[in-house]
């Protein structure tokens, strides 16, 4: 691995979308805002901040509009909003979000679960977002599109890469500038991490890819690592390891910001994002989401945080 490399990586964080979605307690809204406007200080450029999907699919997340209309806007600041169709585009757009997220499974079976229709559909539907987009003078808004269960599908089992790398042409040919490829339920490896990244980035530049890894299987920052010595340079997380979509079994949390900031710190990768200040907001989701969270440097601290020695120590 090249660790030479100090080539800034970029931190999208997805807790108020990924994280919350799967959370079973209400998340009153008022403190989706509060968490998304500490995130707004911790240094991040882009937060992706709810969804504009059926309320029936995601009642977690069915407060998108008072939220995207209630935050704060950090200037340097892209809010992304996840949509699946076209309704949830102009809720979207109503709502002023910067960058809209769409989502489709490069699995059949996963993309029924989780929208309720084929993959053709959906990509009429997003070829209709485009076209709304398009039609908005002057619109400002940004538009990424997600290959949900690329590196695997709890349903299918292996994906083919071919497939993968075809659905990422085919959003590049529809006008969709940006490109996630999704390891939605923790399947992906190292290698075929670095293998994908590659092929894909033939097609896709490295400041229009994004990486969104789950933990599931403890795999999620070796993928990164993996990824971004291919060449990657912007990553999905969430605040806590938070995270996971309701429509696949066995799915949990995404990999956790504030364990991938820890990792470029100490690895000397700059992310721009505020170590401490990310820790401290982690410590306040337990309360938030009424269980513990996985992260794991939220409760082992910094390396650089030490602890006193024991008396006995100096008496040696
Ligand atoms: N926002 C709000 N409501 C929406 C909506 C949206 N984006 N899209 C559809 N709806 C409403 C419709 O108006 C309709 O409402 P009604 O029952 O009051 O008439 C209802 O949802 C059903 O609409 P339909 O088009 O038949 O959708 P569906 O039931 O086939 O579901 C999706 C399709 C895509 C809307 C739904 O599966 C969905 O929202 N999935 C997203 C799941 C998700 O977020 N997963 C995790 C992130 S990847
Ligand atoms: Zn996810």
């Amino acid at each position: 691995m090249n660790f030479e490399c100090k080539e800034p990586l970029i931190v999208q964080e997805v807790a108020p979308r990924d994280g919350l979605q799967i959370e079973k307690q209400w998340v009153e809204t008022e403190d989706k805002i509060e968490l998304i406007d500490g995130l707004s200080a911790c240094g991040f450029t882009r937060i992706e901040a709810g969804s504009f999907v059926s309320p029936k699919a995601i009642p977690a997340l069915r407060d998108g509009d008072a939220v995207f209309n209630g935050i704060r806007r950090a200037p340097d600041v892209i809010y992304v909003a996840l949509v699946p169709n076209v309704k949830g585009a102009e809720r979207a757009l109503a709502a002023n979000a910067d960058e809209l997220n769409l989502v489709m499974s490069s699995s059949q079976t996963h993309n029924r679960a989780n929208m309720r229709m084929s993959c053709e559909s959906s990509l009429t539907g997003f070829g209709d977002v485009v076209r709304l987009v398009q039609g908005i003078t002057n619109a400002k808004v940004s538009l990424n599109a997600t290959v949900a269960t690329a590196f695997g599908c709890p349903f299918e089992g292996r994906i083919d890469e071919e497939r993968v790398v075809s659905i990422a042409r085919t959003y590049r040919e529809m006008g969709i500038p940006g490109i996630t490829l999704a390891d939605t339920t923790g399947m992906a490896n190292p290698r075929q991490v670095a293998r994908l990244v590659s092929r894909v980035l033939e097609h896709v530049s490295a400041a229009d890819l994004t990486l969104h890894f789950h933990n599931t299987r403890g795999l999620g920052l070796v993928n990164v690592l993996a990824a971004y010595d291919a060449g990657a340079r912007r990553f999905d997380a969430a605040l806590g390891g938070l995270g996971g979509c309701p429509f696949a079994p066995g799915a949990s949390g995404n990999i956790c910001t504030e364990d991938l900031v820890n990792m470029c710190d100490e690895m000397g990768i700059p992310t721009g994002a505020d170590l401490q200040k990310l820790i401290t907001l982690s410590r306040t989701l337990p309360a938030l989401v009424g269980h513990d969270v996985p992260g794991q440097i939220a409760k082992a601290g910094r390396n650089c945080d030490l602890h006193p020695a024991p008396d006995y120590v100096n008496t040696i």
